[in-house]
Parts: structure tokens; sequence; C-alpha cells
């Protein structure tokens, strides 16, 4: 069974590997949070936009595990953080989550066209509410996160950014820190194949050195910097693989070399058009 380390962030507690769901749905997909339960993973990410809540919700409940024992996460999606409209929302993700409670609740993607004020102070109110224990933000770019800090009245616990070899990220990764906040590394191994990551010789060549596969080097290089990460997967076989990443370390050398792996034009596999102006 994974054991992982806890990062404390603002008053939150928050296992530094969570399990991210966005495209685990139907019975397939609360199976694979039941696994990724059993196997020891007790940070699971989730979004009202994923429309899993309702799977992740009997995963969950299946795996029977003690809801004290679970850092639960999901996010409000940009269209909804409104007045009124954002506490509604989180009400809609806990009944389908079937739970009283998130952890941490994320505004998922900002939006200009509602003042910072009025949305983060509606996701301040779910807290006060006790529909969560935590708020954070994701996607918030250096001047989003130096405002969202001017205007809120609780502690906000986390950024979750893209991060992976391919992206530099190392402006808004201060910024975040700066604040005490967590940094969560959503696609921390670039979607897989899709983006390349895992083929790259470097990272290949370090694997193969240690004895481990190119995603363990990939998300322990982020892991070496403090971040809390979040990898995603359908197969059962990878839940663990994804999480042992404690019993190995980079030299200052290897990390250099993976982190000149970023790629000069962006390196980006997120980003849709409601995507602020990225830093
Ligand atoms: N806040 C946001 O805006 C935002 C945006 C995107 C994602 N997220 C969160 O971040 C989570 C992770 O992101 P992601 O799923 O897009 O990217 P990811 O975790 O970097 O990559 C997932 C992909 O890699 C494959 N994979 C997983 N483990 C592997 C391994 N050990 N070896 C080889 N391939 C492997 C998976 O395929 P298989 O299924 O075949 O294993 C899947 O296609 C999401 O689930 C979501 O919770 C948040």
């Amino acid at each position: 069974m994974i054991n992982v380390p806890i990062i404390k962030a603002n008053g939150a507690s928050i296992p530094q590997v969570g399990f991210g769901t966005m495209r685990q749905k139907g019975d397939a997909g609360a199976q694979i949070v039941k696994d990724a339960i059993d196997a020891g993973y007790r940070h699971i990410d989730t979004a009202a936009n994923y429309g899993n809540e309702e799977d992740v919700g009997r995963g969950i409940k299946a795996s029977g595990i003690a809801r004290n024992d679970l850092f639960v996460v999901t996010k409000v999606w940009t269209t909804n953080l409104n007045e009124g409209v954002l506490q509604k929302s989180a009400e809609e993700s806990l009944k389908k989550l079937g739970l009283d409670h998130v952890d941490l609740l994320l505004i998922h993607w900002p939006n200009p066209a509602v003042p910072m004020k009025e949305s983060i102070g509606a996701l301040c109110d779910t807290k006060k509410r006790g529909l969560t224990r935590h708020i954070g933000i994701s996607n918030h770019t250096i001047s989003m996160v130096e405002e969202a800090m001017a205007v809120t009245s609780e502690p906000i616990v986390c950024n979750q950014f893209e991060y992976h070899p391919h992206l530099d990220q190392s402006k808004i990764m201060a910024t975040t820190k700066k604040h005490g906040m967590a940094f969560v590394a959503y696609c921390p191994i670039g979607r897989g194949d899709v983006g390349g990551v895992m083929a790259e010789p470097a990272i290949v060549e370090i694997a193969k050195a240690k004895g481990k596969t190119p995603a363990q080097v990939a998300i322990r290089w982020s892991i070496q910097q403090g971040n809390v990460v979040i990898p995603g997967s359908s197969k059962k076989e990878r839940l663990v693989e994804n999480a042992s990443v404690f019993d190995f370390s980079l030299s200052d050398a290897e990390m250099k070399a993976i982190s000149s792996l970023a790629k000069p034009s962006g390196g980006r596999v997120v980003n849709p058009p409601h995507a602020p102006k990225w830093d």
C-alpha cells in the first residue's frame, strides 16, 4: 500500500500525490476511484465540469474509507462564479458526491467578467457555511493570485496549474509559494504519450538508470520541488506506479537536465479558449 507524505499549506494538510479523475466516468470511473483509495491514495481530485462527481462519490462510498481519512477536491466551473451561483454549484457538487463537505473547493478557471471580489467572496462563503474545509484557485496567473490574496477573507491554500517537464512555470510557482499556497501540478506527466514528455531521451535514460519508469521520474521531479501532483489514469496497475516516487531521488544535475526540457514555445497541453493570458 502506498504511503504519501502530507504538504502543509495555509492551514491545509494535503496528501502530496492525489488521484486526478478527469476522464474517469461511469462504472469504470467509480471502480478506478475505489481502486485508487484501496491502493492508498487519500487525495481525490474532481470537478463539476468533469461530469463524474456521482461516479467519484460512488467510488468513495464503495471503498468504505472513513471520511476523515480522505482529502476530496472539487471545482466550480468558470460560468458559475457569481455570488449565489457559486454557492449553488458547490451544493450541487456535494449532492452528487454524496458528501456533506469537501476538503478543498477550487475556482476552476478565472472569469474576467466576474469581479474577483465577488467570486472569491462567494468562495469564502462556502467555507464559512461548512460546504468545504478549505478554498483554493486554479489557472490563476500572477496578477490574479495577487488580486485574490488582496480580496480574500479566508486563507487560499493552493493554486492548481499545468506543470510538467515541457513547461516552465517558475514564475507562477514562485508567486504561489510566496503566499504559502501549495502548487498543485496537473498533467504532471504531460498527459502521457500525448505530450511526449515520457519519450524524452533524458527522462528515459534517468528512468533506466534508477530502475524507475519515465512517469515516475517526471512525477518525482515535481515532488522534489515541493509540489503536490495529481496524475490520472484509467489503469489500475498505474495507480501504484504513479504514487511510488518516495523511495528514490534525483540529483541536482538530473533535476536541471529535466528542467531544461521545457519548450521555449510553451509546451502546454491545456490551453482552452477561456484560458487567461498566461504569464
Ligand atoms: N485545473 C485544471 O484546469 C485541470 C486541467 C487538466 C487536468 N486537471 C486535473 O489533473 C489530473 C491529471 O491530468 P491529466 O489526466 O490531464 O494528465 P496526466 O496525469 O499528466 O496524464 C494522464 C494520461 O497519462 C496516461 N498515464 C497515466 N499514468 C501513466 C503511466 N504511469 N505511464 C504511462 N502513461 C500514463 C493516462 O493514460 P491511461 O488512462 O491509459 O493510464 C492518461 O492518458 C486530471 O485528472 C484532473 O484531475 C486539472
